[in-house]
């Protein structure tokens, strides 16, 4: 191909996604405006959003919220918009990255702007714990602020279809084992879903769940860092585990998004589900009480852990109005963003100044454990491993629920492991 053909189809293409990707009342020339790129586009999680946007608006009257927001939970779908983005040259102002291995992407591709003189100016490094500053940090330069903090391990049940089975619901479970004798119970008293899955990063969360539960905390911290061969018995048990838990799942579960298999324990048609704490948003707005009509407990085999995962916001470089993006980021890092963001997306706030007390029942529980509990970072939501791994182990595990070939994953999760720790 000629070089100025080439150019040219490369320029064509680059103004098609731009445009098909083109922000509804965006004006890069207006500097009052900020484009705030997330994937909480819909229902409880648009409720967070919405949270966040009314303190903005509050703080800065002057500054035009523009909402770029893709569907699809765990930035399934946003990632790959955001790619193309980023690469095409047409940067949203600011964009929700989770802490850890997943924002190093962003800042070794110099996709990110420091923000060391922000957090110096506001005072930050006083104000967040230092565990989660690490995770934001690269080579002493910091590039994002956190707005929340989620836990990934938590089981969720419907204590009236648990009871109608015979199943304490404040019993504690403790192994695996345990607690597919559960789902064994609801299997038999004419539940049809006892444990409700969705798409493929749900798989790869309860996946990353039962990993967390067969090897420790030390264990499964050790397979992000090389310490824990991917041969490890540990990971063979995880591995027959999770195919006995698919055992009980609904069979349509790769086409939901994690909204509607947490409906399905919401409308009684399933015992449990395990998902991250942005489904306590969920049972709120059913009306639900914690401790009465649903409860939580860890998922069994890991009680002592938090799996940890949080949403943060960048500054992108080249950010068309930066001014204003630290705005947003002024607002997300405030006492006052904190705590009405995260009172209404089931986490914990990133700031440990925030009035805890405000906090209903479940969210006390996450208080409690993310203060007192072993943290680990979570797999599905890009705080243990880069992007690459986490796509590798997510169509790996994603593949077995089709198949269900025990010695194929345990290969494919070992060549991933072996791809990407370079070993
Ligand atoms: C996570 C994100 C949460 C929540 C969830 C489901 O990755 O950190 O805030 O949005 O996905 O979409």
């Amino acid at each position: 191909m000629r070089p100025s053909f080439r150019a040219g189809l490369t320029a064509a293409v680059v103004l098609a996604l731009a445009s098909c990707t083109a922000t509804p009342g965006l004006d890069p020339d207006d500097p009052d405006q900020v484009e705030v790129f997330t994937w909480w586009a819909t229902g409880t999680e648009k409720v967070g959003l919405d949270a966040l946007v009314d303190v903005f608006a509050a703080q800065h009257p002057d500054i035009r919220f523009v909402n770029a927001t893709v569907a699809g939970g765990a930035g399934s779908n946003a990632k790959t918009v955001l790619a193309q983005r980023l690469v095409a040259g047409d940067p949203p102002d600011t964009f929700q990255a989770h802490a850890g291995a997943e924002l190093t992407d962003y800042i070794e591709a110099g996709q990110l702007s420091d923000l060391g003189e922000f957090y110096a100016e506001h005072g930050l490094d006083a104000v967040f714990p230092a565990s989660l500053i690490e995770l934001l940090t690269v080579d002493g330069a910091i590039y994002s602020v956190p707005a929340n903090i989620h836990r990934a391990n938590v089981v969720w049940a419907g204590t009236e279809v648990l009871r109608a089975a015979g199943i304490d619901p404040a019993a504690p479970r403790l192994d695996l084992d345990a607690w597919i004798a559960d789902l064994r119970r609801l299997r038999s008293a004419g539940v049809a879903v006892p444990l409700a899955l969705g798409t493929e990063w749900t798989q790869l969360q309860l996946f990353e769940t039962v990993l967390l539960a067969d090897l420790g905390a030390d264990g499964y911290s050790g397979l992000w860092t090389g310490e824990t061969p991917w041969d490890h018995p540990g990971v063979a048990a995880a591995v027959e585990h999770y195919d006995e838990l698919l055992d009980y799942v609904n069979s349509d579960f790769a086409g939901l998004d994690w909204d509607t298999a947490t409906q399905l324990v919401v409308n009684g048609h399933a015992g449990y589900i395990v998902m991250g704490d942005w489904a306590e948003v969920a049972f709120a707005q059913a009306g639900w009480t914690y401790g009465d009509e649903y409860t939580t407990f860890p998922v069994p085999g890991t009680a002592g852990v938090f799996d940890f995962l949080a949403d943060s916001f960048v500054l992108t470089a080249d950010a068309p109005h930066e001014a204003a993006a630290l705005k947003w980021l002024e607002t997300i890092s405030s006492v006052e963003g904190q705590q009405a963001f995260n009172l209404a997306k089931g986490s914990i706030p990133a700031r440990t100044d925030v009035d805890a007390s405000a906090y209903p029942a479940y969210q006390q529980t996450a208080l409690a454990s993310y203060a007192e509990d072993v943290i680990v970072s979570s797999l599905a939501h890009g705080a243990a491993a880069d992007t690459a791994w986490v796509t590798a182990i997510q169509d790996a595990v994603s593949r077995f629920g089709t198949d269900r070939d025990i010695p194929v994953l345990l290969r494919s999760l070992q060549s991933a492991a072996a791809a990407n720790l370079g070993g």
